[in-house]
């Protein structure tokens, strides 16, 4: 016996940054500030990730790359790190994710990186609460995910570990 079972989820588009509720447009703005500070001599591609926490601090982190390529750290989880390590076991809400290139128009929504869904994961998955994903290039359409297991089906979890 052999069922198919189809996932799906939801996203919402928006088409420009003034469509937004204003406290996720704020979010928005702050990983745009953040990528200016990216460590991306080697890609040219930089990446602005800003955390929202339940208890209103917003956490950001940026991309930091190294001459030594895989030892260099993608920008959400430099923020979530960073959250976990500043405010440890506050719920987190909501991430946006923005980037850009010195060499061409990012017009597409920057989607993270497998690494990053797993590492966001991990949190969302200890605080039984979803995090709402924002993702932007440059400027441009904002695309929402309401949940990062969303576009993590079928996530490893801690659970396999007991
Ligand atoms: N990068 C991120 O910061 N986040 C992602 O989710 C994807 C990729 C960074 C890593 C590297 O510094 C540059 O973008 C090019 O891959």
């Amino acid at each position: 016996m052999a069922e198919i079972k189809k996932i799906s989820f939801d996203i919402v588009v928006y088409d420009a940054l003034v469509d937004l509720a204003e406290h996720d447009r704020k979010l928005i703005e702050m990983s745009v500030e953040a990528r200016a500070n990216a460590y991306a001599p080697y890609s040219n591609f930089q990446v602005g990730a800003a955390v929202l926490l339940r208890n209103g601090e917003i956490v950001i982190g940026s991309n930091q790359e190294n001459a030594s390529y895989p030892s260099g750290l993608c920008a959400e989880r430099v923020a979530v790190f960073q959250a976990g390590a500043k405010f440890p076991g506050i719920t987190i809400e909501a991430i946006a994710i923005t980037a850009s290139s010195k060499d061409y128009q990012v017009s597409e929504p920057a989607a993270p990186c497998g690494n990053c869904r797993q590492s966001i994961f991990e949190y969302e998955f200890k605080q039984e609460k979803p995090i709402k994903i924002l993702m932007m290039g440059a400027q441009g359409k904002i695309i929402q995910c309401n949940s990062i297991a969303d576009i993590l089906p079928l996530g490893f979890n801690n659970t396999y570990l007991k």
